[in-house]
């Protein structure tokens, strides 16, 4: 199932390996991945009630890297599942040992690319999105490999069910932007911020990430964005 919408970009990007995966993690590849991954989105629609039997809710991050903010929330929300999407085996590797170590039960991952998967999910079946610190792509010619797109936000407001958000992270002011301009477009989700400590602090419920850590250590101050899916659009 793939999306018609020109502004979507079948094609994946970016690294799929850096180093050979250390032997936890290479043993975790073999012994749970396959027991937590997500039905392949190829083969159709995925069933979320049977993924995530009795869970009140469930939530998406998208490019997860190392596995930081999803495992953190899966640990804090015993009572909702959590579906991880992301392509680079060295962060399925770290979010396994994750899983592991802290014994979550409500974690589902799918090795790969999100938009697939996205667009194998039911309507309305998922109360946050999360995209911490996509890749920037910052050359122009680069932007339609940008995930925040057109494509995105409709996907997001036909996956989030009223109430329910959207939160984008970026060290990239230009990213930053982006991610506003084509939010103005999508009636959907609502801008919550109504101060700039809104979107300049990291509120408490939200975890910190790798990326997040070292680009603040670099210097660089991220932005916090959170949407709300709001009735009736
Ligand atoms: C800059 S890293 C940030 C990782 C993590 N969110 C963090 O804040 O530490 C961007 C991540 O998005 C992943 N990614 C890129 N394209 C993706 C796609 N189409 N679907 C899912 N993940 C993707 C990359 O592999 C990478 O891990």
């Amino acid at each position: 199932m793939v999306s018609d919408d020109p502004s979507y970009i079948p094609q994946l990007y970016g690294r799929r390996q850096s180093k050979p995966l250390k032997p936890r993690q290479a043993r975790l590849m073999e012994s749970l991945l396959p027991r937590i991954s997500v039905p392949d989105p190829d083969k159709g629609p995925i069933d979320l009630k049977a993924l995530f039997p009795g869970k009140e809710e469930v939530e998406l991050e998208v490019g997860f890297g190392g596995g930081e903010h999803l495992a953190a929330q899966a640990l804090a929300r015993p009572q909702a599942g959590f579906i991880g999407a992301e392509p680079f085996v060295n962060g399925v590797g770290k979010l396994l040992v994750h899983i592991d170590a802290d014994g979550l039960d409500n974690v589902r991952v799918h090795f790969g690319d999100a938009r697939p998967l996205m667009e194998a999910l039911p309507e309305a079946s998922l109360s946050s999105i999360y995209a911490l610190f996509p890749d920037p792509w910052p050359k122009a010619r680069h932007f339609k490999r940008r995930i925040v797109s057109p494509w995105f936000f409709a996907e997001a407001a036909r996956l989030v069910r009223p109430g329910g958000r959207l939160r984008v992270a970026s060290d990239v002011d230009d990213y930053v932007r982006w991610t506003l301009m084509h939010a103005q477009d999508a009636p959907a989700f609502l801008w919550t911020a109504e101060r700039a400590a809104d979107w300049k602090t990291r509120p408490a419920d939200w975890p910190e990430t790798r990326y997040e850590r070292k680009a603040v250590a670099a210097g660089r101050r991220p932005a916090y964005l959170e949407f709300r899916r709001i009735e009736g659009i």
